[in-house]
């Protein structure tokens, strides 16, 4: 009987699957392009008078949407170690429109910073309307070369718990205000690029728990997921954890992981995540390269699998991989942008929060 019953749900399973195939995805790409042309045009939400908490707003990608909900009237929270820097960012925001900027120096890969981030948010501002979780670190390195394993918990602490965290703080106000979350993942989380092992694993962790938080959530609170590839910012400078466990910034380990990729303009990726989040998109993908990427790491993983492979190992041949040949040869470092360029890189420096007491507020 467990037999048969087994078979009937198997049965169905295929049966579901070609009617996705056959009739659904054909149907759908339809009803897709209506909305796209006619409909997401119009649904923009209005962010003046919002208040927007943005994790890692330090540098990069997170100060750079900090920027844009400014220009847009939304109040800020902006949480990151690093407090110099985030105060330079809160005065660039106030500048460009924000009527209000919290700083919160906080380290998301901690639950009681976390909470007190949220707390200090609501304390101040009274809601909370959307949560941008976008902390995170990289890591460059063959798992097979590391040196220091235990050190490399921390890229699930930062970018699995550190997004985590806040959301799981901030979700009862996002209720009560039918507010957003937006979480940076990666096109890392869909495609196994080599050397990004725990980075790549990280990713696909946040995709799959934001997907499964949109599931539990239905439309109450909106979720969309950012799966963006090579973005300027301090990370494509090539800070990461190396292979003994320390973060720092190695812009030929960065070199041999970039290879000849494009690396997007900060600016042009995060206007995109913005229209993307003012429509309630589900997921923004930038540059638009990534999405059939993402569509072949489905469909053909041993694709990704033998590509990667053949552009990272350094056993075939010996010397440098074919990654880093490919760039030197062709010159494309000549196209990634300006601040990559510079030898050294200039990185923001500032007294990373080591005062473990938590969150320090200022405004
Ligand atoms: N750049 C890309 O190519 C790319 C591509 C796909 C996805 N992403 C994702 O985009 C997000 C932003 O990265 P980015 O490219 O803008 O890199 P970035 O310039 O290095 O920014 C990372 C931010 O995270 C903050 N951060 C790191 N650890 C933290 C912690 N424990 N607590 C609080 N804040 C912490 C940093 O601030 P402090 O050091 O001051 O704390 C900084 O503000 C990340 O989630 C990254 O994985 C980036």
């Amino acid at each position: 009987m467990g037999r048969v019953y087994l078979a009937i749900h198997t049965v169905l399973m295929h049966v579901v699957a070609a009617l996705v195939v056959l009739v659904y995805i054909p149907l759908s790409v339809l009803v897709r392009l209506f909305l796209w042309a006619f409909v997401k045009p119009l649904r923009r939400e209005e962010l003046r008078g919002k208040v927007v908490l943005i994790t890692g707003a330090s540098s990069g990608i997170g100060e750079e949407l900090a920027y844009q909900y400014a220009s847009e009237g939304a109040s800020l929270a902006l949480v990151a170690r690093r407090k110099q820097a985030l105060k330079s960012v809160a005065a660039a925001a106030r500048e460009r429109g924000a009527p209000d900027v919290l700083v919160l120096h906080a380290d998301v890969s901690d639950a009681g910073q976390s909470r007190r981030a949220i707390e200090e948010t609501i304390a101040h501002y009274g809601k909370l309307n959307h949560l941008v979780a976008n902390a995170g670190i990289w890591s460059t390195c063959p798992f097979d070369e590391i040196t220091n394993i235990t050190a490399f918990t921390t890229i699930m602490d930062v970018n699995f718990w550190g997004a985590v965290y806040p959301t799981y703080y901030a979700l009862p106000h996002l209720k009560a205000s039918r507010g957003k979350l937006v979480v940076c993942s990666s096109a890392a989380g869909t495609v196994a690029t080599s050397r990004m092992s725990f980075y790549n694993a990280s990713k696909a962790a946040v995709l799959r728990f934001y997907e499964t938080l949109r599931a539990e959530l239905g439309s109450e609170v909106g979720v969309t997921i950012l799966t963006h590839g090579y973005v300027e910012s301090e990370m494509t400078m090539g800070k990461a954890v190396q292979k003994d466990g320390v973060l720092v910034v190695d812009q030929e380990a960065r070199d041999v992981q970039i290879g000849v990729f494009p690396v997007g303009s900060v600016g042009a990726m995060c206007r995109v995540a913005m229209d993307g989040i003012r429509r309630g998109d589900r997921y923004v993908t930038w540059p638009s390269m990534y999405r059939p990427l993402q569509l072949v790491a489905c469909l053909a993983p041993e694709i990704v699998s033998w590509l990667s492979y053949a552009m990272y190992n350094t056993k075939a041949g010996g010397g440098a991989p074919l990654s880093k040949r490919a760039l030197d040869a062709t010159g494309a470092r000549r196209f990634f942008p300006e601040g990559l360029r510079r030898d050294p890189v200039v990185i923001k420096t500032d007294e990373e929060c080591d005062d473990d007491e938590g969150v320090a507020a200022s405004n």
